[in-house]
């Protein structure tokens, strides 16, 4: 199964992401994970992107396209991916038709998580991330068992450097409104999209995904 996972900052695609990867055998292809991976090994992909990324704008498109063109010729993409961040306006939409028309693949689903912005900003300001596995906890809505360390790998959470500005918050959210709500409407019309209520709990946001989605 080929599948988009949309929707503002912090939605929960990330959160999500990870249980339908697991359920399906997929791979999640997250292009912010990617990214924030180069900038803590401070490649040259990590030094374009930080700073696009802590100013809450998009990383130029020649970058992210290439970066996914990349991603999806590798082999554990043959039964599928889940991806998670890309694209994110029509540029990036129209090249990613022409990556999976080369190689022969079709989207199946475009899953658009959805959230009221006040919702969205506590969301983003309480999570902590696991920079090794890259689980996704929330300090009030999904705390890990032991304070400030992954259930997973037992790895220090961190915050996300673009989540501490209110500044930075605020323009990921104005670009997700300018940039890329309108793929919504792009993908409607191809009839691909599939709407999902974001403010259930994580269990019941994954049970109304898995409703669509069937079995594998
Ligand atoms: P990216 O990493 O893609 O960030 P984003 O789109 O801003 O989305 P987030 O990761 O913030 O949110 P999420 O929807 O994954 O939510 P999560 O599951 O973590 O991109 C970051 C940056 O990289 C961009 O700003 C840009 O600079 C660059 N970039 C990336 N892709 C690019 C592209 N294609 N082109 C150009 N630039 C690109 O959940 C959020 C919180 O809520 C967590 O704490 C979680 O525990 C909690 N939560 C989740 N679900 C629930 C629930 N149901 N109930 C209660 N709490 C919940
Ligand atoms: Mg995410």
């Amino acid at each position: 199964m080929n599948i988009l996972i949309m929707g503002p900052p912090g939605a929960g695609k990330g959160t999500q992401a990870e249980l339908i990867a697991a359920a399906y055998g997929i791979p999640h292809i997250s292009t912010g994970d990617m990214f924030r991976e180069a900038v803590a090994k401070g490649t040259e992909l990590g030094k374009k992107a930080q700073e696009y990324m802590n100013a809450g704008m998009l990383v130029p498109d020649e970058v992210t396209i290439g970066l996914i063109a990349e991603r999806l010729t590798r082999s554990d993409c043959e039964r599928g991916f889940l991806m998670d961040g890309f694209p994110r306006n029509i540029k990036q939409a129209e090249a990613l038709n022409n990556i999976l028309s080369d190689l022969h693949k079709e989207l199946d689903f475009v899953i658009n998580i959805y959230v009221p912005n006040e919702i969205l900003v506590d969301r983003m300001t309480g999570r902590l991330t696991c920079p090794e596995c890259k689980t996704v906890y929330h300090r009030t809505f999904q705390p890990p068992r032991q304070e400030g360390i992954c259930d997973k790998c037992g790895a220090s959470l961190q915050q996300r450097s673009d989540d501490t500005a209110v500044e930075t918050v605020r323009n990921r959210l104005e670009v997700y409104e300018k940039e890329t709500n309108p793929l919504l409407d792009y993908y409607q019309k191809r009839n691909l999209l599939v709407n999902i209520d974001g403010q259930q709990s994580r269990e019941q946001v994954f049970a109304s995904i898995k409703a669509h989605l069937g079995r594998a």
